[in-house]
């Protein structure tokens, strides 16, 4: 049975998208088997950045109408045969996102992928909500401000009550990934620290992964940054997240800086 992994944020443009995608083909370049999951109705970013805008056929929302089988929805990455996409829809209401629908897609996909990575939209309304409901494990995407920090404490919230863990008396695993971090200006002090993040949201650190130019120009090739680019800094970050995510043990360094950052703030706090 595979694993259910949210990305979420509630604040818009941090790099949930993103972070799907590489963490998706950084895991899947293991040889794991990873789905993943497009919950942005109406935006349909995934696929962009995936490079398979072209092959999309049929979406997320046809499959929970009935109106497509979840084989003919699944498409395949062209560079790495264990990563697949399930495109949202450009077009349709996300009303016909359903509770029932998304339960029936999830447990599907279980069935046939190690990992299944839910997108989440920015927000915390329907679509947010109904893509972190199934999740085993929560990474919340931050950038080192305050209003994506306040944004991101009010999904912890909601990651710890409205989900069915949650419902079920379980609290849910969680994991903060800190994107677009910008040395040169935590160096001047116009970001926030990273101890200052850890310390408002008191969740254990996946990885910290800079802001680079590497993440555009994947994202204009249509390739995840984790395939295009793997030496790059942030396909390092992210690649060493992946490791965490399966569970080993890495000191996290902060980009700038030297020194790593490994008892003190690596799972320090108990989800
Ligand atoms: N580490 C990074 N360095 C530079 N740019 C980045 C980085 N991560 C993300 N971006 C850029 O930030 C923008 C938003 O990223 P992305 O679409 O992944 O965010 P999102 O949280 O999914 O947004 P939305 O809430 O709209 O779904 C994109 O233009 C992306 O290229
Ligand atoms: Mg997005």
């Amino acid at each position: 049975m595979g694993k259910v992994i949210v990305v979420t944020s509630g604040k818009g443009g941090v790099g949930k998208t993103t972070s799907s995608a590489a963490l998706g083909a950084a895991l899947a370049r293991n040889g794991e088997k990873v789905v993943v999951v497009d919950f942005d109705v109406g935006l349909r970013n995934l696929d962009l950045i995936m490079g398979a805008e072209r092959r999309v056929v049929y979406d997320l929302i046809n499959v929970i109408q009935g109106e497509a089988k979840l084989a003919q929805a699944l498409i395949r990455d062209k560079r790495l045969e264990t990563l697949y996409l399930l495109p949202a829809s450009q077009t349709r209401d996300k009303d016909n996102l359903t509770a029932e629908g998304v339960e029936t897609v999830i447990a599907a996909l279980k069935q046939s992928f190690d990992w299944v990575i839910c997108d989440s939209p920015a927000g915390i309304e329907r679509g947010a909500t109904l893509a972190m409901r199934h999740a085993d494990v929560a990474i919340v995407v931050t950038n080192p401000e305050v209003s994506s920090v306040r944004d991101s404490d009010r999904i912890i919230g909601l990651l710890d009550s409205k989900t069915l863990m949650a419902e079920q008396g379980e609290r849910m695993e969680k994991h903060l990934l800190l994107t677009r971090y910008d040395p040169a200006r935590a160096e001047r002090g116009d970001m926030l620290k990273v101890d200052d993040v850890l310390e408002i949201l008191s969740i254990p650190l996946l990885g910290i992964v800079p802001e680079s130019m590497d993440v555009l120009r994947a994202s204009n090739v249509g390739s995840p940054v984790t395939l295009s680019d793997e030496r790059s800094a942030p396909a390092i970050a992210y690649f060493d997240a992946a490791r965490r995510l399966r569970g080993e043990l890495l000191p996290v360094t902060i980009p700038g800086e030297k020194r790593g950052f490994f008892g003190k703030l690596f799972g320090r706090k108990a989800a």
